[in-house]
């Protein structure tokens, strides 16, 4: 994918963002010298931050074709990144060509390689948008233009919570949503879990991300659970990230990498 030629309205060149920084974990070509300096500093703490993105995205992909096979065809994509290889309208659409999909961010950036990718493409659309703002989101004219809301759709938040601290109650923005979504509606999430005993580099990232304007929130087991509060687990409930219905028999076992072990995904439904 080619960079845009001039920078969105509302990008700040002199802070990373979080989008950008995990585009450049990822491989991608959309990210700013200030970005691309947070992202080294981060992996020299941890080396093994981009495998757990891109297990991240490999949860992604497994949830989205997982849902695709239980007759879900409306997908909103929350904390949706940059369009990268392998975006839910990509692996939805190859399985069910009518699959629809909101991608919602509030970076400018992603935002707007959203439209640039997805120009020409009907079942999609894109809203710049804080999460924080279900009404907003919610009563968005793109999203209202490619998902019903009475019929069932999946709310993806995967590796957004940790982004919001819990003096914006997490629970209650997700509530929203959900009161929102048709019965048989699904949230996947995943997100960094606060280890029994953090490693000191864990802290060390902690801090990074606090120094940039975005600190990170890790949660617990029984934090996590309660963020999926109304929702039913689908098997097997919530788990570390490689571990939702892997399919690589040779991914590690749990437990054999803290970092992996430690971001912890799950997949519920709305009875
Ligand atoms: C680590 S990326 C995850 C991207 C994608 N969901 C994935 O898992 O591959 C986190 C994304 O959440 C977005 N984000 C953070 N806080 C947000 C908020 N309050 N509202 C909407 N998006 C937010 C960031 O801009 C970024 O694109």
């Amino acid at each position: 994918m080619e960079p845009l030629a001039a920078s969105p309205d509302g990008v700040d060149l002199d802070r990373p963002s979080a989008a950008r920084v995990y585009d450049y974990y990822l491989g991608g070509s959309h990210n700013y010298a200030v970005d691309r300096e947070m992202a080294r500093q981060i992996v020299r703490l941890m080396p093994n931050v981009p495998r757990v993105a891109r297990a991240n995205r490999a949860f992604l992909r497994r949830v989205v074709e997982h849902l695709v096979a239980a007759g879900v065809r409306q997908f909103l994509d929350i904390g949706s990144g940059i369009p990268t290889a392998g975006s839910v309208h990509e692996i939805a659409q190859r399985l069910a060509p009518d699959s629809r999909v909101a991608y919602v961010d509030v970076d400018p950036v992603a935002a707007a390689y959203g439209r640039t990718v997805l120009v020409g493409n009907p079942h999609v659309g894109v809203v710049q948008e804080d999460l924080r703002r279900p009404d907003r989101v919610l009563s968005d004219p793109d999203l209202l233009r490619v998902l019903h809301l009475d019929q069932p759709v999946a709310i993806l938040m995967l590796s957004l919570l940790h982004f919001v601290p819990a003096s914006d109650d997490p629970a209650g923005v997700i509530a929203h949503y959900r009161d929102a979504v048709a019965s048989g509606s699904y949230l996947a999430i995943s997100h960094v879990g606060l280890l029994p005993r953090p490693p000191v580099e864990g802290e060390r990232i902690l801090t990074v991300y606090e120094q940039v304007g975005t600190p990170l929130t890790p949660r617990t087991e029984a934090e996590l659970t309660a963020l999926l509060r109304g929702f039913e687990l689908m098997e097997p409930g919530l788990v570390a990230v490689h571990l939702w219905r892997p399919e690589d028999v040779g991914e590690p076992a749990d437990g054999s990498d803290d970092i992996l072990s430690g971001f912890r995904a799950a997949v519920g439904r709305k009875p």
